[in-house]
């Protein structure tokens, strides 16, 4: 069974994101970005983790598989996942730094491996 990767939760509701950062982005962009953006991103990570399950690993060569071209992928939807969570922990912080990105990133410890 394919991993399954979290939409993370923002640190307010989808209301308290429309008050809350109304001086840096209007409530129509921070609802686009968590809700298809963001959540975007978590999607096609889930959809790759499945895919890689049936990959065929012998079709690869030295200059290209699927499985590495859906490792590439993945990679960049994960650092979008990752960028977005820390921009809306820095967004919606109240300035105590022990609060911020990096204090739990418990949901972060997958490490991925070659093969
Ligand atoms: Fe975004």
């Amino acid at each position: 069974m394919a991993y399954e990767w979290k939409f993370n939760k923002r640190p307010y509701t989808d209301e308290e994101a429309k008050e809350l950062l109304k001086t840096v982005i209007d409530a129509e962009t921070t609802d686009w970005h968590y809700n298809t953006h963001h959540k975007g991103y978590v999607t096609f990570m889930n959809n790759i983790e499945k895919e890689l399950e049936t990959a065929d690993r012998a079709k690869a060569n030295g200059n290209y598989s699927n499985v590495g071209e859906l490792k590439r992928r993945f990679t960049w939807n994960h650092a979008g996942a990752l960028l977005h969570d820390v921009y809306w922990e820095v967004l919606g912080g109240d300035g105590d730094t022990a609060k911020g990105p990096g204090s739990d990133f418990s949901n972060r410890k997958r490490i991925w491996l070659c093969g």
